[in-house]
């Protein structure tokens, strides 16, 4: 390719981030929620119903505009397809692209600072964008609650072993709950008890539990997964995308404590991205976003683990596992490890 052709590619991409970037706007700040429930409406109307300032959502709604989200008559302006998919409510939301692009964009710049000295300042991070954090939470629920509820918890045979004695399940690193919510409306003899570092995320679980009238059987506290205390002994340990948070300061030293904390019979379920053995595979379209993530989880004194070191890792702890793949290209690896009866 020339380096016009060069240009004019990347160019092409590029409108596609502007376009996510200007749809977290609307995203984080409700436009598209309210422009829905007002059917029409000038940037004026539009800004008193949202609460914002006036100047900034005349800019946003012609930013908007240009980028395929409203329509606009003479009167104002109206939701496009695109634009009323991109709200949060809507059934299969677009809104997780939208906050994924302006975390990985923050991210970006952290990594390129940090990469001088080498500093790696953890899970904090992600509190440094004020309108990012509470959309953490949103954005992991929206992109993998539906494939936990009607593919992974009905094909891994843990769980409905688990729920036909009954007991309580554990999610470490719970965010804002959403999996201890899809597990409980599955499985009804099941109680949760979720455990977040993030006192925004355990305030949001707590919130949508009670909302979804759940909170008899589902409770949330803050606390750190490397120094806890469980009252009781769990039926089922899940650990989703959290994993490899905690890994580096010590797996083989969690797991063990993980097993002593489970019933006899009781099961260890572990879901994580699996990191691909051959560098080639990252090439693949759905496996880059992955690459730029394991970066950006550098920056929070992470990385993405191969599924094999953590089956290898489990069975060291005295927990047999066996590994379940699913999406499409196989990506989404659960690791199941039992604590013999
Ligand atoms: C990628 S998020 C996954 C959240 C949730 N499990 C999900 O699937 O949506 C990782 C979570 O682990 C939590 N976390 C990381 N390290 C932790 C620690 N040491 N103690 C407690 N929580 C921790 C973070 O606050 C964050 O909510």
């Amino acid at each position: 390719m020339t380096a016009t052709e060069l240009k004019a590619q990347l160019r092409q991409q590029a409108q596609g981030a502007l376009s996510l970037n200007v749809a977290y706007i609307g995203v984080v700040n409700g436009l598209f929620s309210h422009l829905h429930r007002l059917g029409r409406a000038s940037a004026q109307r539009l800004a008193e119903e949202a609460a914002m300032d006036g100047g900034y959502v005349l800019r946003w709604c012609d930013a908007a505009f240009a980028f395929g989200y409203l329509d606009a008559c003479d009167d104002g302006f109206t939701l496009t397809a695109l634009g009323a998919a991109m709200r949060p409510e809507a059934p299969d939301s677009l809104m997780p692209l939208a906050v994924q692009s302006v975390l990985s964009a923050h991210m970006a710049e952290r990594a390129a600072g940090l990469m001088r000295t080498g500093e790696r300042p953890g899970e904090s991070v992600l509190a440094e964008r004020q309108t990012v954090l509470p959309w953490f939470g949103p954005m992991l629920e929206a992109n993998f609650s539906a494939l936990f509820e009607h593919t992974i918890c009905p094909q891994v045979p843990a769980f409905a072993a688990v729920n036909a004695r009954g007991g309580l399940a554990v999610d470490l690193g719970c965010g804002n709950g959403w999996y201890l919510r899809a597990l409980l409306r599955r499985c009804d003899r099941l109680r949760g008890l979720g455990i977040d570092g993030l006192e925004e995320n355990v305030r949001q679980a707590r919130e949508l539990a009670q909302r979804e009238g759940l909170q008899e059987r589902l409770q949330f506290v803050t606390g750190d997964i490397h120094d806890l205390q469980l009252v009781e002994a769990a039926d089922v340990i899940a650990m989703n995308r959290a994993l490899h948070h905690v890994w580096e300061k010590g797996a083989q030293t969690l797991l063990s404590w993980l097993r002593d904390q489970l019933k006899p019979g009781g099961f260890v379920v572990i879901w994580e991205p699996a990191w691909p053995s051959q560098r080639q595979a990252l090439r693949q379209p759905a496996l880059r976003g992955m690459a730029f993530q394991n970066l950006s989880e550098h920056v929070q004194g992470n990385h993405f683990l191969r599924t094999e070191e953590i089956e290898t890792a489990l069975v060291q702890a005295g927990l047999p596992a066996q590994t379940y793949r699913f999406g499409t290209d196989g990506s989404e690896a659960v690791i199941v490890g039992q604590r013999p009866a």
